[in-house]
């Protein structure tokens, strides 16, 4: 049965509002995917500032929700469902389209359904034509989260591994910060490595020596941080080399982490009996980490499958989709308007 989904999604700095329609085994036809990206709300701070964060998706959720409409040539009459993140994220910022969302579909008598963000990000390769075949993997990689997961069916997660202290992409903005890059740092790393060599410095592989899926960013960190003082001690901008240094480290850095990401997708690949793999999140964004997994994918005779480059980062579209597997569970009655800012993917209701 098809649906007209309407969702928010405001769990960090991007506010989005998306109208989908579409079946509850992924079949369906985007029909408007509006984001507001707050960067540069935050970019002064070097980071998220949760209150600013959250009065400012109250701003933009209106707004983008005409907007979305208009798009989508259609008005509130023709919605079926509305579905909004309600976990996980920054509390203030989850509550603001969760009491939209649930307000709305109360006034219009419509279901509303509350969504894993995760689950999002987790499922938005599938809205491609091509889709990987259940049962498969996925590495989530996002700013907040590093997980390995064995997807056993839409809905039933089992985590493999996880990150032991910081998330892959917190530990791309962290080193960008250090290398005097703007927030968000992992595109930014991603461009000044470009012009450097990867070869330069040798960065220590994290977990290299560790059985298992658990992943760890902080001991790399640490060296990264090291090496930046000693190599950029007594420079500065008009230094002949410290553009240079700077783009070196950066490619030294990005080399590592892809390399460690590439090693925890082998080691998954043979524990597992699936043939395919999905990345997604923030960072799976990146070109190089996109093009090494293939390369690896191609030699072991096995698929990997990524979101869309618009849709890598947070957008509303991914919790549109993922509201769609799990739209007969939308209940008018609750009326309660819960946020869940930490919830484990693997402790979600099964479909
Ligand atoms: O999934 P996401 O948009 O938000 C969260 O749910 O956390 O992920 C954001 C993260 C940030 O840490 C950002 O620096 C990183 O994704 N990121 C990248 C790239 N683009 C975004 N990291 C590496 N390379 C990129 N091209
Ligand atoms: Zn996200």
């Amino acid at each position: 049965m098809n649906r007209t989904i309407l969702a928010f999604e405001s769990s960090c700095d991007e506010t989005g509002v998306a109208i989908y329609r579409g079946d509850e085994h992924g079949n369906g036809e985007v029909l408007a995917n509006e984001i507001f990206s707050q960067i540069d709300l935050h970019r002064v701070y070097g980071g998220v500032v949760p209150e600013l964060a959250a009065r400012d998706h109250l701003k933009r959720l209106p707004v983008l929700l005409y907007s979305a409409l208009e798009k989508a040539n259609l008005d509130l009459s023709a919605i079926d469902l509305i579905a909004y993140t309600a976990a996980p994220g920054l509390p203030g910022a989850l509550l603001t389209a969760a009491s939209f969302a649930r307000t709305l579909a109360y006034g219009r008598k419509i279901p509303a359904l509350p969504v894993h963000h995760l689950e999002g990000h987790l499922l938005s390769p599938l809205l491609a034509a091509e889709k990987p075949d259940v049962p498969f993997l996925a590495m989530l990689l996002s700013g907040g989260h590093s997980q390995i997961l064995a997807v056993e069916k839409i809905g039933s997660y089992r985590l493999l591994g996880q990150t032991l202290d910081d998330a892959v992409g917190e530990a791309f903005d962290k080193t960008a910060k250090l290398l005097d890059l703007p927030y968000p740092g992992g595109r930014e790393i991603a461009k000044l490595a470009e012009e450097g060599d990867s070869e330069r410095y040798c960065l220590p592989l994290p977990m290299s020596k560790k059985a298992g899926l658990d992943m760890s960013f902080s001991g790399l960190k640490t060296a990264v941080r090291l090496l930046i003082e000693r190599e950029l001690a007594g420079k500065n901008a008009e230094d002949a080399d410290y553009r240079q240094i700077r783009a070196d480290i950066a490619a030294s850095f990005q080399k590592t982490v892809v390399e460690s990401l590439l090693q925890k997708a082998r080691r998954a690949w043979k524990e597992c009996a699936c043939r395919d793999l999905v990345l997604a999140g923030g960072v799976s964004a990146n070109i190089l980490l996109r093009r090494k997994i293939e390369e690896e994918a191609k030699k072991l005779g096995k698929r990997v499958f990524f979101p869309a480059l618009e849709l890598c980062g947070d957008n509303a579209l991914m919790i549109a989709f993922a509201a769609s597997f799990r739209a007969r569970y939308a209940s008018c009655e609750n009326l309660a308007i819960k946020t869940y800012p930490r919830m484990d993917l693997a402790n979600l209701p099964k479909i």
